[in-house]
């Protein structure tokens, strides 16, 4: 592999370029520049594919893949607490603030020891990669050194990835072990991370970012969300946190600003083009005008609903005001490394919003109309969407896009995914693939045009 050189992909490649449309791409050759970028897309109806075909297999950075495999884009995950990661499918019976103060602020507080953290971010990023996730958002925990290693992981393991360390100085909502020691040091601590993260050896073409992360307002003085504010805006970063998730939360905040989350985001300066709002359940017309103004983004997070919001996130009523939105697993407070179950689940979180739950109802009175999505708005939304969030070209095949994708082979070992030839359109593929693939069927992972799975997975 010569890395200054371009790169060639040869085969089928499927993906959603918009809301509405699965797009095929058969016998196609694909270009990508040593910055990772698409140069060219070129399928055999162009007069002079033969004679492209044929220089691209005379480099050495050529790949060709078989008759069972096809390449998608990879999934941008949006919303994971990446110190979580050993307590994944753990205490999902609590609710949101007993699972925080009972379960999630201990195990965070142990990130303290960066051998602790080391292991553990190794472990998730290198799993992440597996199941397809190239691009990924992380909150890591209030520790500096680890959230650093962190960010040294991801560049090593070559993911995309937005690295927050959190804040969260508020002595009545936090423990005192595990909280930052006052709003200045936590400020300092915040602004020394947007330039250690920066600063990382090899990080030139900043494929790892830091991201500014107030935890969410329950947790943060007003003083240290206006200081945030502020920073994201001096240092022109990205921002995370929560907005209105559970009944609690969003009370709290009521309580305590006056206001819902949203207004009081945009009062701290927290709502810009570059803010990733996780959940967002509880969100009204006006909190959608407001992060419609400020082309603010949702981490729309449906397992982790399931156990934590009391609610379902509108949706489709976001996406017909014209919200950005992607998707996020929010591990652990959604079960699952996989980006596949949180297509999965927005899709069927969606159908039982429409539908609704009471029986004693008339149809017509028991759900939200038209609330449904299908699995084409799904993976857009899981690919593409999330990178309209970020305000990255990631999520599709088009010339000046990342090459960020994964290989999926239908005959892999122990596939779920099965395809009969005489039965299956690609069409009925994609779909397939997007309710039944699993690790097993992901043999290649890269992002910007680099391989990032280990080699023995690898195809070749
Ligand atoms: N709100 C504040 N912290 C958290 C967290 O770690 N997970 C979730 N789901 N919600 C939160
Ligand atoms: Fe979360």
């Amino acid at each position: 592999m010569n890395n200054e050189e371009p790169r060639y992909f040869y085969g089928k490649f499927m993906h959603t370029p918009t809301r509405s449309a699965i797009e095929v791409l058969t016998d196609t050759l694909i270009e990508v520049a040593a910055s990772g970028a698409i140069t060219a897309i070129t399928d055999h109806r162009h007069a002079n594919f033969l004679s492209l075909l044929e220089r691209a297999r005379s480099s050495p950075n050529f790949h060709q893949f078989s008759t069972s495999q096809f390449l998608i884009p990879g999934l941008v995950d949006l919303h994971i607490h990446a110190s979580q990661w050993p307590q994944l499918g753990k205490a999902l019976h609590l609710p949101l603030q007993d699972w925080l103060m009972n379960c999630t602020f201990p195990l965070e507080a142990r990130f303290a020891d960066v051998d602790f953290a080391s292991a553990v971010y190794q472990s998730l990023v290198q799993t992440l990669l597996a199941n397809g996730t190239t691009s990924a958002v992380y909150f890591a925990t209030i520790h500096p050194q680890a959230t650093t290693r962190l960010a040294e992981i991801c560049l090593e393991q070559g993911q995309r990835a937005w690295v927050g360390r959190v804040a969260m100085d508020d002595a009545q909502q936090c423990p005192d072990y595990y909280r930052d020691a006052s709003t200045e040091a936590g400020l300092q601590q915040s602004e020394e991370q947007i330039h250690s993260i920066r600063a990382m050896t090899g990080n030139q073409s900043a494929r790892v970012q830091p991201i500014i992360t107030p935890r969410f307002i329950p947790s943060c003085s007003d003083e240290m969300l206006y200081g945030l504010g502020t920073l994201a805006s001096q240092h022109q970063c990205h921002i995370q946190t929560h907005c209105s998730e559970s009944d609690w939360e969003h009370q709290y905040v009521l309580d305590r600003c006056g206001q819902s989350d949203t207004h009081a985001l945009q009062e701290f300066g927290l709502l810009t083009r570059r803010s990733v709002l996780a959940h967002s359940n509880f969100i009204g017309q006006s909190d959608m005008d407001t992060i419609s103004s400020c082309g603010s983004g949702i981490a729309h997070c449906p397992l982790s609903n399931q156990y934590f919001a009391d609610s379902v996130f509108p949706l489709r009523a976001a996406l017909d005001k014209g919200l950005h939105v992607g998707l996020g697993t929010d591990i652990s407070g959604g079960p699952s490394a996989s980006m596949f179950d949180s297509c999965r689940a927005a899709i069927s979180g969606s159908r039982m919003l429409e539908a609704g739950t009471n029986p004693d109802l008339a149809a017509a009175q028991r759900g939200v109309a038209s609330s449904r999505i299908n699995f084409i708005e799904a993976f857009y939304l899981g690919t593409v969407g999330g990178g309209v969030v970020l305000d990255e070209a990631i999520g599709k095949f088009e010339v000046g896009y990342q090459f960020d994708a994964m290989l999926i082979d239908s005959a892999a070992r122990d596939s779920n995914l099965l395809y009969f030839a005489d039965l299956d359109t690609d069409e009925d593929l994609f779909q397939k693939t997007l309710y039944a693939a699993t690790r097993a069927n992901i043999r290649a992972v890269w992002v910007g045009g680099q391989a990032v799975l280990p080699e023995a997975n690898a195809c070749h």
